[in-house]
């Protein structure tokens, strides 16, 4: 969603900001805008690709702020785009978040004379500073945030000076600290490009930057955040000979999962806590709650753990069982919702934990212990090595709990995974890309399988995709079988496996075609499959593991061949910071 970026130092800064917002492109945007101090206040704003309009900015001055918006009050155009200015045109704003009451401020600013352009809630900002202004850009910001309902972070410049002033409060702000220049963004990914020192923000503060130096305030007293170093590499975010984000991170998969597995095997301590739990909530979206089902089943079946997932956008509707243990998973570690449910879970004294794969980011602040998954920035909207990375700390985390049951599958996905990325989809894309309809099915463990690569297919290539747990499709789905209905199913080895054979016969009797995914050399399904993607033979663990990156595969080239925006499909969000 919205990202912001500022820089101040000696460099250009609208073109520092333009390279920042290309960073910040992979989290959805609609349009973007920058503005610079040289001295005046200088402004350019666009909707659509920044790529397409990198040579158009031509912007004076070391000093500046941008910002990618994606439309939440207002329609996407270049009126509503931010930065924001006031009336006099000498105090611009970029903001990531939600005002609240920003209508009753509004409406207070008009009739105290102030005029508006934009339909967004963020342009009430300049307007109040505007009427604190005089002279101390720092005072100024800090008089109107008190009045501020919601969530916010905001970066303010002013006409004459070389200074930002930034605040945070439940959105993500970041401060890199540079050799006689500082970068703020909403990540870390356009501060690597300057420097791997960086200070994030924490709730109520208040950074004010010039060339010389940064202060950070809280409650109005001058304190001291802690320097934190980035670990990634600014060679991380590029494609690196990739056509596609989507494709590269798929490709370190196998690189992922095994980092992702020795980090947590190396730090067990904070597992000790779910082996007592007498039950455990995973709160999570998307992707992330796809991955948890994996976790759930595992922790049910092989630790004996009841184990339950909630979607976190739900959560708040539930009541949070007393002593339980509350597991919040987000790749980003920014998603409000996810964010919001750890929130309530730890108010009602719950303990808490979370997965992420982003240091410092929003969710580690609200939780009691933090675990990494190790999967590198991901760029891709559509998350790949991300549900690699947490299905790789989950079965790490069974492992552990189950003295060792999962240690066989670990292996065996280690092993295969490089050869389950060679997989040739080609025929099931032809199967499935002009139809309108997909049911994705599986059962057990392969049920959430299913979920992910359903998922993966709409998000991408804009075919309606739903996941199915196999048994229900009689119970409704059935109705939409035809032969221009495709099913793709999960069949491996396993408790599921005869009962998945009927089902493939129930859907191939009602002349629906079928990709199944199987084992090499089970003849019987491949009989009954339109396109047989064989995959090897393993445990049913790690063989749904290797079935979901066949399904990545799927998705990707379907997308492909349909020629959608792969790495940034429409509408969607890398990282949904609203509820
Ligand atoms: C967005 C992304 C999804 C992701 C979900 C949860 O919708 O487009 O790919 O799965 O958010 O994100 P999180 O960062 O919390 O895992």
């Amino acid at each position: 969603m919205c990202g912001i970026v500022g820089y101040i130092g000696y460099r250009n800064a609208a073109n520092v900001c333009m390279e920042g917002l290309l960073r910040l492109e992979y989290r959805g945007y609609d349009s973007f805008g920058i503005a610079a101090v040289s001295p005046e206040i200088t402004l350019f704003k666009e909707t659509g690709k920044i790529s397409a309009a990198k040579d158009a900015v031509n912007l004076k001055g070391t000093c500046g702020i941008g910002h990618t918006r994606w439309a939440t009050h207002g329609v996407p155009s270049k009126t509503n785009a931010h930065p924001f200015t006031d009336c006099t045109g000498k105090i611009a704003v970029v903001h990531n978040g939600i005002i609240e009451n920003y209508a009753e401020l509004k409406r207070e600013l008009q009739n105290r004379g102030h005029t508006f352009v934009s339909e967004t809630d963020t342009e009430v900002i300049p307007h109040l500073i505007e009427e604190q202004y005089a002279g101390n850009l720092r005072e100024a910001v800090s008089k109107i945030l008190p009045l501020l309902e919601g969530a916010y972070a905001i970066l303010v410049i002013a006409e004459g000076t070389q200074e930002i002033v930034a605040a945070r409060m439940g959105s993500p702000l970041a401060l890199g600290i540079g050799d006689n220049e500082y970068v703020f963004a909403s990540d870390g990914l356009p501060i690597l490009d300057y420097t791997r020192s960086v200070v994030y923000l924490e709730d109520g503060d208040l950074a004010e930057v010039t060339p010389a130096g940064y202060r950070i305030y809280h409650d109005g007293e001058e304190i001291v955040r802690k320097v934190s170093t980035l670990e990634w590499d600014a060679a991380d975010v590029r494609k690196g000979g990739f056509a596609h984000y989507m494709l590269k991170e798929m490709f370190e998969q196998p690189e992922v999962f095994s980092n992702t597995v020795n980090s947590i095997a190396e730090n067990p301590s904070p597992l000790c806590r779910l082996r007592d739990a007498r039950s455990v909530t995973i709160v999570a979206c998307g992707t992330s709650a796809n991955a948890s089902n994996v976790f759930a089943y595992l922790m049910e079946t092989v630790c004996e753990i009841p184990t339950r997932v909630v979607l976190a956008s739900e959560f708040k509707y539930y009541p949070t069982p007393k002593n339980d243990v509350v597991i919040a998973v987000s790749q980003s570690g920014e998603t409000a919702d996810t964010i919001y449910a750890l929130k309530i879970a730890r108010e009602k004294g719950a303990k808490t934990f979370c997965l992420t794969n982003v240091l410092g980011s929003s969710l580690t602040r609200v939780s009691e212990t933090t675990l990494y998954t190790r999967a590198g920035p991901e760029v891709s909207v559509a998350a790949t090595k991300s549900f690699t990375a947490q299905v790789a700390a989950f079965m790490e985390i069974v492992n552990i709990i189950s003295g060792g049951k999962l240690e066989g599958a670990v292996v065996e996905i280690q092993r295969y995974l490089p050869e389950v990325l060679d997989c040739d989809v080609d025929k099931a894309v032809e199967l499935v890309k002009d139809a309108s309809t997909l049911l994705y099915v599986g059962r057990g463990l392969s049920y959430p399988i299913a979920l992910e690569g359903a998922l993966k297919m709409k998000e991408i290539s804009y075919i309606h995709a739903e996941g199915y747990a196999a048994g229900e499709l009689k119970h409704g789905p059935f109705a939409l079988l035809s032969e221009k209905t495709p099913v793709v199913a999960v069949c491996l080895s396993g408790i599921t496996y005869p009962v998945m054979m009927s089902n493939l016969k129930e859907i191939k009797a009602r002349s629906a075609p079928e990709v199944v995914i199987g084992e090499i050399r089970d003849i019987d399904a491949e009989e009954i499959a339109d396109v047989y993607l064989p995959i090897p033979k393993v445990s049913e663990t790690a063989g749904v593991i290797l079935a979901s990156v066949v399904l990545q595969m799927l998705a990707y080239k379907t997308a492909v061949a349909l020629d959608t925006d792969v790495d940034m499909p429409r509408n969607l969000a890398k990282s949904v910071t609203v509820e």
